[in-house]
């Protein structure tokens, strides 16, 4: 990623962090089985203090680790990422198949330009 290794860090925890935990409500429109869901991420940056120095983590919608998606097999997924800060960032999906869908899959200058600061991509 030609991003730097700090917002690297950032993203990989924020894509293992979107691997597993918590909650967040989804709006969802049923067509037969499949359920389309919709996610907003507002991505900012916040300041925390471990082991006496403080430092800049990404949050979303202001939680680290961020919100969990929740979806059953077949079902669409849109995120929308709002980049509410300083750095290009793109988002990694580990363990999430996109299959005819590559281009949203995170590395920067890869599959995907990054989000640039006040920008949103879906
Ligand atoms: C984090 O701390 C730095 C240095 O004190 C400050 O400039 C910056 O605005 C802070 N960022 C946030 C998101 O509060
Ligand atoms: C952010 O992304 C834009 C578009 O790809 C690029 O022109 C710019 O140089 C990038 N900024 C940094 C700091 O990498």
């Amino acid at each position: 990623m030609a991003i730097g290794k700090i917002p690297l860090i950032w993203l990989l925890g924020l894509a293992l962090a979107f691997g597993v935990a918590a909650a967040a409500p989804a709006q969802a429109s049923s067509s037969s089985s499949r359920v389309s869901r919709h996610y907003d991420f507002f991505i900012r940056e916040a300041n925390y203090t471990r082991l006496c120095r403080e430092k800049t983590i990404l949050t979303v919608n202001g939680e680290f680790p961020g919100p969990t998606i929740f979806a059953r097999n077949g079902d669409v997924v849109f995120v929308n990422v709002y980049n509410q800060g300083d750095k290009n960032i793109t988002i990694h999906w580990h363990g999430v198949d996109q299959p005819r869908n590559p281009w949203s899959d995170g590395p920067a200058y890869i599959t995907q330009c990054p989000i640039q600061p006040g920008s949103k991509f879906t």
